[in-house]
């Protein structure tokens, strides 16, 4: 038995964790103790408890068999449980709560990139194989002990230090996307990869060529959805990480300004991870865009979004141009997801075209006549295209202003009809 740590975090969770989770994880502690497991608090919210700023997000590891936990501890909040029997995990998810139950596991990489080779181990074991020491600590959750900090590599002593450290050399050969979270801890939490580390990572960029697009596509989602995304992706260029998804992705102080931008146009402050992505990929060439949405597996929506961006991008030396009538404004931006339009209008630089483009959302596109397709029908046009276009023509005069009243276009309909 180890002897008994030094620090205990008891106090910690009753000041951080909603009071559910907290009578969650006690209740969770003493069925463990009944099925003589031992059930253990890992990862980021240890971390966070120490660093003070609380969490929900469970992650918990059992010296034994988490998917036999899983089970006894699900009946105690009425939680949905999901078992993964080939890796020996399960998740609960009950009302907007969730955990994860993991077995204690020792790792080996068979190649760099592969997915490891798992065998059960101890608390100790598990914290070894992990990726910076201060994600590898642990508290105990079972009665006698609970609360306890297990803390194998100086987790602690680096949350003091603001370090990011990785575990052993060969940490990002194993796991290359580590790479990526190493800059997100410390971009987010302002502390520094420690410099041995920083090595390694310089060491070991070429690793992230082992990782595939979709795991490269969701490190950058997570990086997007820091609070302040372009530290992480300043960071990752200056480091020559940015450009290993794609060789002419850049961040700089232009891209640090255009989400700062981003935010402060948006009422809830956090823009939508697409809009950040627009920008980022805003000054990538049609055929650099097409490379990266194929390299990224992105989804339909989030390329949607970045090709219309180029689009619009495109169209800017019309927008620009002064005195543009507004049905010729109208057909520059019709059919582009909303996105592009918002990452145009701040990543252009032209005042001129934001204002168009604020003329279009705002006004133009709400533009429609009175008549419907019924109405002409009973003035006397042949079902078909006709009405179509007539309808189109109504709209184009409305825009430019030649009609405004039902009048106008009952007028006009007389005019053009055949
Ligand atoms: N982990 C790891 N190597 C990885 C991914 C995860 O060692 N490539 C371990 C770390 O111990 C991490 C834990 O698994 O703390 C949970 O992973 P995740 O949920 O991604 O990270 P959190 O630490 O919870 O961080 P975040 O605050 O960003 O959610």
């Amino acid at each position: 038995m180890n002897a008994p740590s030094a620090v205990n975090l008891a106090g910690n969770i009753e000041e951080q964790l909603p009071l559910d989770i907290i009578d969650f994880i006690r209740k969770a502690g003493d069925a463990a103790e009944k099925q003589q497991q031992r059930l253990y608090l890992v990862g980021g919210l240890v971390r966070d408890l120490l660093l003070e700023r609380g969490g929900t997000d469970i992650d918990m590891v059992v010296e034994g068999d988490a998917i036999r936990m899983a089970q006894e501890v699900a009946g105690l909040v009425q939680a949905k449980v999901t078992v993964h029997p080939r890796f020996g995990t399960a998740t609960l998810k009950w009302g907007k709560r969730s955990a994860d139950l993991i077995t204690a596991r020792a790792e080996t990489y068979a190649r760099p990139g592969a997915l490891p080779k798992v065998k059960p181990g101890t608390i100790r074991d598990d914290l070894a194989r992990r990726d910076f020491t201060i994600n590898a600590m642990a508290v105990e959750l079972n009665p006698r002990r609970y609360g306890e900090l297990i803390d194998p590599s100086g987790g602690r002593r680096d949350l003091d230090k603001k370090l990011v450290r990785v575990l052993y050399a060969k940490s990002f050969t194993d796991d290359a996307t580590r790479i990526w979270r190493a800059l997100r801890y410390e971009q987010r939490l302002d502390f520094k990869v420690e410099t041995e580390t920083l090595k390694l990572i310089k060491r070991d960029l070429s690793m992230l060529a082992t990782i595939s697009g979709d795991r490269l596509r969701h490190e950058l989602e997570l990086a997007l959805k820091e609070e302040l995304p372009e530290k992480v992706l300043c960071r990752a260029a200056a480091l020559g990480v940015l450009q290993q998804l794609h060789p002419a992705l850049v961040a700089d102080d232009w891209l640090a300004g255009v989400f700062a931008a981003a935010r402060d146009s948006c009422e809830t402050g956090l823009p939508h991870p697409h809009l950040y992505l627009a920008l980022l990929c805003y000054r990538l060439t049609l055929p650099e865009l097409e490379k990266l949405i194929a390299f990224l597996r992105l989804p339909k929506a989030a390329a949607l979004v970045l090709r219309d961006t180029l689009a619009v991008k495109a169209k800017l030396p019309d927008l620009e141009m002064p005195g543009q009538a507004p049905g010729v404004i109208d057909n520059l931006l019709q059919g582009y997801c909303p996105a592009a339009y918002t990452a145009v209008s701040l990543a252009s630089g032209s005042a001129a075209a934001a204002e168009n483009i604020e003329l279009y959302l705002n006004v133009l596109r709400h533009i429609n006549p009175v008549l419907t397709g019924e109405d002409l029908k009973k003035m006397g046009v042949p079902a078909g295209p006709q009405i179509k276009m007539l309808l189109q023509r109504l709209r184009q005069a409305r825009l430019d202003g030649f009609i405004d009243s039902q009048k106008g276009e009952e007028e006009m309909v007389r005019r053009f009809k055949p």
